[in-house]
Parts: C-alpha cells; structure tokens; sequence
C-alpha cells in the first residue's frame, strides 16, 4: 500500500452490499504495474460473486474491493481498458494498480462507459468463437439464455462473424422480442408451458454451435431435444458452456453425447490462455468503440455504489460505477 486512502466500493461483510468508503491504495509492486484513475467499473454478474464471497475464486478474505475490469488513465495521459488478476483490491475504487501487460489503449474518442459495460458480456462469445472453437462464417448458432447481457452481445457477435441461423432462446418475453433487431433469425421462448426442449428440438436441431449461458437442467434438456431432433446426427454440434445462470452441473444424459456427434467444451479464464484472451482485446475495443453493438448501460456515481448493486437484480442495464462524478452524471438508454 501507498498510504494514500482513496474512495472505494468497500464489502466488509459477504452478507452485505458494499459500501462507499476509504481504502488505502494498493502500490505498484511489479515492472509493469501502472497506478491508474479508473473512470468506469462495470457491475458484471462475476463481480456480483466475488463481492458476496460466492465465486470460486473467493480467499474469504475481507475487506475487499469488487471489480474485475474496467476503464481508467494512467501518468500517460492515455485511456485504457484493463482486466485485473483475482485481487482483494479491484476496479471500483478512485485508484487502482493495473499490470499494464493486461490492458489495452483505447481508440481516441472511445466511451468509457460502453466499454466498461460490454467488454466483459461481449468478450463471452467473442472469444468462444474466435478462439475456443473453429467457428466459420455460414454456421447456425443458438444462443441458450439470449436475453441477458452477454446473450444480447452473443445475438451480435454471432451476426458480425457471419453465423448463418441464428437463433435467440430466452426467457424474459420483451427482450427475446427484441433480439431479431440485433441480428437473431428467430427466437424461442423458455420458460412457463411452452415445452421450450420440444420447441428447441425443432427450431435448433441442426445448429453447429451452442452458445450456453445456461447451463443447469435447461441445457441438459436442450441437449437432449436437439440431439434427439437432428436430421443428421454425423453433423458436428458444439456446445460452448459460457455462464451457468439456470445452475452450477447439468445432467448431461449419456445418451447425447453416444447418439450424436456432440463435443461440450467451456469457453473462459482458463480454457482460453490469457495471451489468447489478450490478442482479442483490441479488436473488441475496436468494435465496441465505434458503435457496431448495441449496449445498454447506466452509469451510477460510485457514490451510489449500495443502491447500484440493489437496482443490479432489477435492472436490464449493465450498471457501471463511475468513480469521477463528470461520468456518474446523466443516465443514458441503449446506443
Ligand atoms: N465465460 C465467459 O467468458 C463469461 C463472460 C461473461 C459472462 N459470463 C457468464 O455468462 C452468464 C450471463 O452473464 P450476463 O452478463 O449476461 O448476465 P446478466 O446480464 O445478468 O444476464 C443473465 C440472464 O440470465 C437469464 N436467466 C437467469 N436464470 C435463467 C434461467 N433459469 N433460464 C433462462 N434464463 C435465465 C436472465 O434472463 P431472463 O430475464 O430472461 O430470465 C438474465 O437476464 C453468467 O453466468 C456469467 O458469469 C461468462
């Protein structure tokens, strides 16, 4: 640490919100470590987990500082979108110390707030298809869970890289029916009495690739429609576990995988090399910065940092925390 306390969001207990608070500022400890002014944190559903001492990750140890990535300037004057190591002193603080090996300079002219917002969602299907997965542009995909975040990015992505069907499965009603606006070739309801493994064993049994946010009995159950629906079961189908919103294990039955030419892999911090995820960064900022996405954030002060994480659960905008009140000012809609 510097000695020098700076303003950040600090969780003192797992069963509580964070709060706004005085932290000391970490120091830079090694070659490539750079004291930056975050402007932008965004409040992803990872940060979520490691504030509350639930993700895997998590050492118990308190306090701690959540945020796992977000955008901020260093003593060069210039912008940078970075993404920190598991620390107890994160991204949601007026300061934090970045390894400048792990983030990138941000196009002039680039908004914080939007890549603070979407880098994390977007990288989720960016880097599953670029680099996880031989992906080639002519390719159905179904995105599992479209409805979130990254299934909105995912609907996105998969149209810029070229995916030939591409179909939008979700629960929530109003936001599936605005996924053909961003790129889906049809939609399929989950959720209530609709029979959503029926309806998906029909309307995506002949996909190449499965972007799953899911996970959990809902994906065990699409897999085993789809498989048992394919026209051609010699036809390679890969399933990408992304997220696990429905639940942590499936019950992936023995059946699909012997009966089709199914291969399940994961796509994150781990299954993809960090070098890997590292090459992808500028070409998503890229995008991100010149409006190809449509992205649907709120920035709050870091001020509001217990109200932020209550209207999280509520919220279809990302929120992102903005240490520097001249970002927190304003909401602002989708782009
Ligand atoms: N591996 C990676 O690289 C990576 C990167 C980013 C995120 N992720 C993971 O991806 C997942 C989604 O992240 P996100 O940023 O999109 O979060 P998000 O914006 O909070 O979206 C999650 C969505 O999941 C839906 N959902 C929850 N339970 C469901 C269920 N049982 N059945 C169907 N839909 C359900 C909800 O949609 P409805 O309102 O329609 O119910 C919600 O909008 C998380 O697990 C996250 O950790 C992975």
């Amino acid at each position: 640490m510097t000695g020098v306390i700076v303003k950040a969001a600090v969780v003192s207990s797992f069963g509580a919100a964070p709060r706004y608070a005085e932290f000391p500022a970490p120091a830079p400890a090694g070659d490539h470590d750079m004291i930056l002014d975050v402007i932008a944190a965004g409040l992803h559903p990872r940060v979520r987990s490691q504030a509350d001492g639930s993700h895997y990750t998590s050492t118990g140890e308190l306090p701690l500082v959540p945020g796992i990535d977000g955008v901020g300037r260093g003593p060069d004057g210039l912008l940078r979108y970075f993404i920190l190591p598991d620390t107890r002193v994160g991204a949601m603080a007026e300061q934090t110390v970045i390894d400048a090996r792990r983030s990138i300079v941000l196009p002039a002219g680039s908004d914080p707030i939007a890549v603070a917002a979407a880098m994390n969602p977007a990288m989720s299907s960016w880097i599953a298809l670029r680099q996880r997965v031989p992906f080639q542009p002519g390719q159905d995909v179904l995105v599992l869970g479209a409805t979130g975040h990254a299934g909105r990015l995912a609907v996105q992505v998969a149209r810029l890289l070229g995916a030939g069907q591409i179909i939008a499965a979700g629960r929530d009603a109003t936001r599936l029916a605005a996924l053909p606006a961003l790129g889906a070739t049809s939609t399929v309801p989950l959720g209530g009495d609709a029979g959503p493994a029926r309806q998906l064993g029909q309307a995506a049994a002949d996909v190449d690739v499965v972007l799953d946010y899911l996970w959990g009995q809902p994906a065990a159950e699409a897999m085993a429609a789809i498989v048992t629906g394919r026209a051609d079961r010699g036809r390679p189908l890969t399933w990408i576990a992304i997220g696990s919103v429905a639940g942590p294990s499936a019950p992936v039955p023995s059946a699909a995988l012997r009966a089709a030419r199914l291969q399940i892999v994961g796509s994150g911090q781990g299954s993809v090399s960090a070098g890997e995820i590292l090459a992808e960064l500028p070409a998503l900022a890229d995008q991100i910065s010149s409006g190809t996405f449509r992205i649907d954030a709120r920035p709050m002060p870091l001020t509001e940092v217990e109200q932020a994480w209550a209207e999280a659960s509520r919220t279809a905008q990302r929120i992102v925390l903005t240490p520097r009140e001249a970002f927190g000012a304003g909401r602002r809609g989708p782009r």
